[in-house]
């Protein structure tokens, strides 16, 4: 299933607002009396558009309240649609149906120093936890690459402040640095957390292990091909004992759906977490971008939209 009905919750969307070129604030707010789960920085929820998509969107948390959601959305032309859909075709008064939020992107507690980078649209989880930190006397510093100040989203409220370097790719000015450049002079205990497009997310990858588990990234964009099996293997699902083939292309959530499986999805790119699942047997191979591989170790989890297995026999908590 792809999300259960119950856990999905129908908002009104009462308004949209310029944010900054190419993007749009749309704000959803709760229907009759109920109130919604309350969310943290880094939060994202699913959207279902009225024309059948859904659509992962991070929430600006310091505008949401019990009664409201607020996401920014840039128009993506090269992106998979929604976007276009959603600038094109929403409409103050219209209803839609969300998700209960997740949050794989969550900052963690403590006191040490926090570096945060956005790229773009990245700038949405980025800047609801630069408030926060900001409110706990935290020390941290934002830099965020944008293309021009034009397309800055909260520009008049980040520029000219000391903890704050914006970057913008249409000037010669020789204060922009390049992405790697920041960590120059940072203190070795830094929590760095990144959300930005694919070629930001590559060029974090180079030093990605000399931070180890201080670094902490959101990607807004799947892999850019979801991982099928290469061999085929086996499926065991340990609840009912029912075993299922994955054949050579196949993916493991096609493969279950089309055996009617009960199982949660959303993005199908494996950027969303909707469909993880506890792995009691056999050894995945991950593809995902939510959790590193070191991660699903530990939690014993595996994305089955996008994964893989290298064992014959892959037995799942389903
Ligand atoms: S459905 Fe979104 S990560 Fe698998």
């Amino acid at each position: 299933m792809e999300q259960s009905e119950s856990s999905l919750q129908r908002v009104r969307l009462v308004s949209m607002r310029y944010g900054a070129r190419d993007i749009v604030l749309y704000e959803l707010e709760a229907l009759d009396d109920t109130e919604l789960m309350s969310v943290e920085p880094g939060a994202h929820l699913d959207v279902h558009l009225l024309n059948g998509m859904v659509r992962q969107y991070s929430l600006l948390t310091s505008q949401c309240d019990a009664r409201r959601y607020v996401i920014g959305v840039k128009r993506e032309e090269s992106g998979r649609g929604g976007s276009i859909w959603l600038h094109d075709n929403a409409r103050v008064g219209q209803v839609f149906e969300v998700s209960v939020p997740r949050n794989h992107f969550a900052l963690t507690e403590g006191d040490a120093p926090v570096l945060l980078l956005a790229g773009g649209i990245g700038i949405t989880p980025i800047f609801s936890m630069f408030q926060v930190l900001c409110e706990q006397g935290r020390r941290v510093h934002l830099h965020y690459w944008c293309r021009s100040t034009e397309h800055a989203l909260f520009r008049e409220l980040l520029e000219g402040r000391q903890n704050v370097t914006l970057h913008y790719s249409n000037t010669s000015d020789t204060g922009r640095r390049p992405l790697l450049d920041v960590f120059q002079g940072v203190d070795s205990n830094t929590e760095v957390y990144c959300c930005g497009p694919q070629r930001m997310l590559a060029e974090i990858d180079i030093i990605a292990p000399q931070l180890g588990s201080r670094l902490h990234v959101e990607r807004f964009q799947g892999a850019e091909s979801v991982a099928t099996a290469d061999q085929a293997f086996t499926v065991v699902l340990a609840r009912s004992g029912s075993e299922i083939g994955v054949g050579v292309g196949e993916s493991i959530l096609e493969v279950l759906q089309a055996a009617g499986a009960d199982v949660m999805y959303s993005c199908e790119q494996g950027i969303c977490g909707a469909c993880e699942v506890k792995v009691i047997e056999g050894e995945p191979v991950h593809c995902d971008s939510v959790r590193s591989a070191q991660e699903h170790q530990r939690r014993g989890t595996m994305m089955i939209c996008c994964s893989s297995s290298v064992s014959n026999r892959l037995v799942l908590d389903i």
